[in-house]
């Protein structure tokens, strides 16, 4: 079985791209909604969030972790490395940014969330691949909290119209720096007018296959499970139960 972590919707985003893409092995995910946003939360409270649920997965005997957050990657992985020398914590910024070193970066909008963007990880990352890459790094964080509270999309686009306008035609690509905003890919297209790029197309082929015949897959969240069985029907179309943790 494979673990999946992340503040809350992001890492359900994930899964679902996940169960699409590899049908014969488990996944169990925990969506951390309790303590959701990550993205303004110190390293050191980062680091506790996260120590605890690796500590987790552990006790389930799950061993391969992808830490499917932006945030955690670019600020505390390397400490929870240490932490836990035995688990496999898959990274999904560095496998990110290396699924973009054959694209065609011209001028770049990274869309993150604010310790994200601090870290200056996924920029320093794409300069070196695309040393002539324009990069707008740009901390979205009125976002995830928008996402995780169900606000109306009426809502959400004006947010989005706030934080892109002055992008529209400056940009060719937008990278999507945070596993919630998939959610929110097509808005932002047309916003900026510009093609995006997550994560998901990334991580697949780090996953390691468990060839079985029947698969299981758990959902839990550290908030409210009917919220977000709610929550993901609405957004995903998943029908998966919830279990709170
Ligand atoms: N989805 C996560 C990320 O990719 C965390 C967002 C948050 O909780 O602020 O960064």
């Amino acid at each position: 079985m494979i673990g999946v972590l992340d503040s809350g919707l992001g890492g359900i985003v994930t899964l679902k791209y996940l169960l699409e893409q590899i049908p014969d092995t488990s996944f169990v995910c925990l969506a951390d909604q309790a303590n959701a946003p990550y993205g303004d939360k110190s390293n050191e409270q980062l680091f506790q969030i996260a120590k605890r649920h690796i500590k987790w997965f552990e006790s389930q005997n799950v061993t391969t972790v992808l830490i499917a957050c932006n945030t955690l990657c670019s600020t505390v992985l390397p400490q929870l490395r240490q932490e836990f020398p035995m688990m496999h914590l898959i990274d999904i910024v560095t496998l990110t940014c290396e699924d973009l070193m054959e694209e065609p970066l011209e001028s770049l909008l990274l869309l993150a969330t604010e310790r994200s963007i601090q870290s200056g990880v996924y920029e320093r990352k794409i300069q070196k691949s695309h040393p002539t890459c324009k990069v707008y790094p740009l901390a979205a964080s009125q976002l995830v909290p928008l996402l995780e509270q169900n606000q109306p999309i009426e809502i959400i686009k004006k947010v989005l119209h706030e934080y892109l306008d002055e992008y529209q035609g400056k940009v060719q690509s937008v990278l999507l720096g945070c596993t919630h905003y998939p959610l929110v890919a097509s808005e932002i297209e047309k916003i900026v007018s510009a093609r995006t790029y997550d994560s998901r197309h990334a991580i697949v082929k780090a996953i390691p296959h468990e060839h079985l015949n029947q698969r299981e897959v758990k959902i839990y969240t550290t908030l409210d499970a009917e919220q977000t069985q709610q929550q993901i029907a609405d957004l995903l179309n998943m029908n998966d139960p919830v279990v709170q943790l």
